[in-house]
């Protein structure tokens, strides 16, 4: 079965906006398990925007699932992680000025230091993930580097998918097989760049994730592709959170998800 990771970054955001102790972002963790989340997913910034130090502490002393911790790789935060050692570290490229992550991690540019900052978590008993865009230069040095994942960006596909429509994404093509002319599905576009990245991630060796604008909708798609096998979800759900609660906000991607074959 396809995993779920929630991020619930945004409930901590909400948090900071007023600087109190409401909405708990571990109260979140616990509603999002649940509901069928099949990990927690935080990011800790440089800048503490968000998740704060004791979230981070109270969470992996109370997540019944995995923790994915999303990071720089940074002196700091590897200290940090191998402190704290959630199940997996996902590192990913931070800018202070971005409103979120923008992009993928460059790591053909960064090989050396990544290969280090990568031994040292796994040596430390952790699963690392890099966060890139569907680049195939850049899933081979992933393996490279070390990294036992690779999470996909879909936030691309996820714009693309919103300028046009879901008829956009998938179209039907006659094709001739067996002497009959069927019907089938092509992938277009942004979609196909991914469905080519999580094929060849696989046959490198590497697991495949997935995550960044993902919602109800667009993720549809994405479901058809059978190599990646975790979800990374925070804007879409806290977004929904607000108008139908938590609760059911996971339930409705948990269940899409795990029903995808
Ligand atoms: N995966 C990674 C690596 C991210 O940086 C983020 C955003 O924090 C997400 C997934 C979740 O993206 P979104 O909030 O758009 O669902």
């Amino acid at each position: 079965m396809r995993r779920l990771g929630v991020n619930i970054d945004h409930v901590a955001t909400l948090r900071q906006a007023r600087g109190g102790i409401s909405p708990e972002p571990v109260v979140a963790a616990g509603i999002a398990e649940l509901n069928g989340a099949d990990q927690i997913t935080v990011h800790l910034r440089e800048d503490r925007r968000h998740i704060q130090d004791r979230d981070l502490e109270i969470l992996v002393k109370t997540v019944q699932t995995r923790i994915n911790l999303e990071m720089a790789a940074t002196e700091e935060m590897i200290g940090i992680a191998s402190r704290l050692r959630p199940h997996t570290v996902t590192l990913v490229p931070e800018k202070r000025q971005e409103l979120t992550t923008e992009g993928g991690l460059n790591v053909l540019g960064q090989r050396e230091a990544l290969h280090k900052a990568v031994s040292r978590l796994r040596d430390a008993g952790m699963v690392v993930s890099l966060f890139i865009d569907p680049d195939l230069s850049q899933l081979r040095a992933a393996k490279h580097v070390g990294a036992d994942a690779v999470e996909i960006h879909t936030g691309t596909y996820c714009e693309a998918f919103q300028a046009g429509n879901s008829a956009e994404v998938l179209r039907n093509v006659p094709v001739l097989r067996d002497g009959v002319l069927r019907n089938v599905p092509v992938l277009r576009g942004e979609l196909e760049k991914i469905r080519v990245a999580a094929a060849h991630g696989r046959n490198i060796g590497l697991k495949v994730y997935a995550g960044h604008g993902l919602d109800v909708r667009n993720i549809v798609p994405i479901l058809t592709l059978p190599e990646i096998e975790e979800f990374n979800i925070g804007h879409s759900i806290i977004a929904r959170a607000v108008f139908i609660g938590l609760g059911p906000a996971v339930k409705e991607m948990a269940d899409l998800i795990h029903v995808a074959p």
